[in-house]
């Protein structure tokens, strides 16, 4: 089996352990990335197949679109403030204190309006996005409104990013399900989290960020031994 196929069938085992905690009347947050997508699939099987009750709230149009496919009952903000569990990858899982990076999938504003919204956020990776410390691995995702970009990247450079290059696709500048722009960051580390999130959030133009503080409830890793659980 090739690596790529390991890692697909890992992100599977968390996501289909994690669609276990779903009760019928549950109003759910569903992720984006290929991992979501995987929970998102294992949750269909369920509405399909055993007459799961539930509503759920997509984090991108690609998420909505699978769910809706796949004939599971949507909602919304004008219906819930408030959401059962929430369910969605990352890019990065800090081993320790189980603070994230997301956004890679260039979801994070709705993935972090929809975790903010949820009692429990549960979080399903493959062993490889565990980290020891936040930015080793990936970059740091910032959503920015697309109006005077280019300042706003100056500005994240000087909170320490190597580069905060917006992000492109085939040659053209990737646009969020929200019309703004992500840029990238790289930093050579991140040792204080939440210091750096207000930094870049006190910058105008900036929508927010993929750090995701303070907002998990578990982990679940998927690796060769299974499938293990992580609490903060
Ligand atoms: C999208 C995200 C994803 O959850 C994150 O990028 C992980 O993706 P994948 O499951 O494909 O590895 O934050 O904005």
């Amino acid at each position: 089996m090739s690596d790529e196929k390991d890692v697909a069938r890992l992100k599977e085992e968390a996501a289909r352990r994690a669609v276990t905690y779903v009760e019928d009347g549950m109003i759910v947050g569903l992720g984006t990335g290929s991992t979501a997508r995987f929970m998102i699939a294992a949750l269909g099987e369920r509405v399909k197949n055993e007459g799961l009750r539930i509503e759920a709230i997509a984090t991108s149009e690609a998420s909505d679109v699978q769910a809706r496919e796949l004939g599971i009952p949507m909602t919304d903000f004008a219906a819930h403030s408030v959401f059962d569990i929430g369910i969605d990858g990352a890019d990065e899982v800090e081993r320790g204190t189980l603070e994230l990076v997301k956004g890679l999938g260039g979801a994070l504003l709705r993935e972090k309006i929809v975790a903010s919204a949820c009692r429990r956020f549960v979080v399903i990776v493959d062993e490889s996005k565990l980290v020891d410390r936040l930015g080793t691995h990936a970059p740091l995702p910032v959503e920015v409104v697309p109006w005077g970009w280019e300042r706003a990247a100056r500005l994240l450079a000087e909170t320490g990013a190597q580069a905060a290059k917006p992000r492109m696709v085939r040659d053209k500048l990737f646009v969020t399900d929200n019309s703004n722009l992500i840029l990238d960051c790289h930093y050579p580390g991140i040792d204080d989290p939440a210091a750096l999130s207000r930094a870049i959030l006190a910058i105008t133009g900036v929508v927010d960020h993929g750090l995701f503080l303070g907002m998990t409830s578990e982990v679940l890793v998927a690796g060769t031994g299974g499938v293990q659980r992580l609490v903060p």
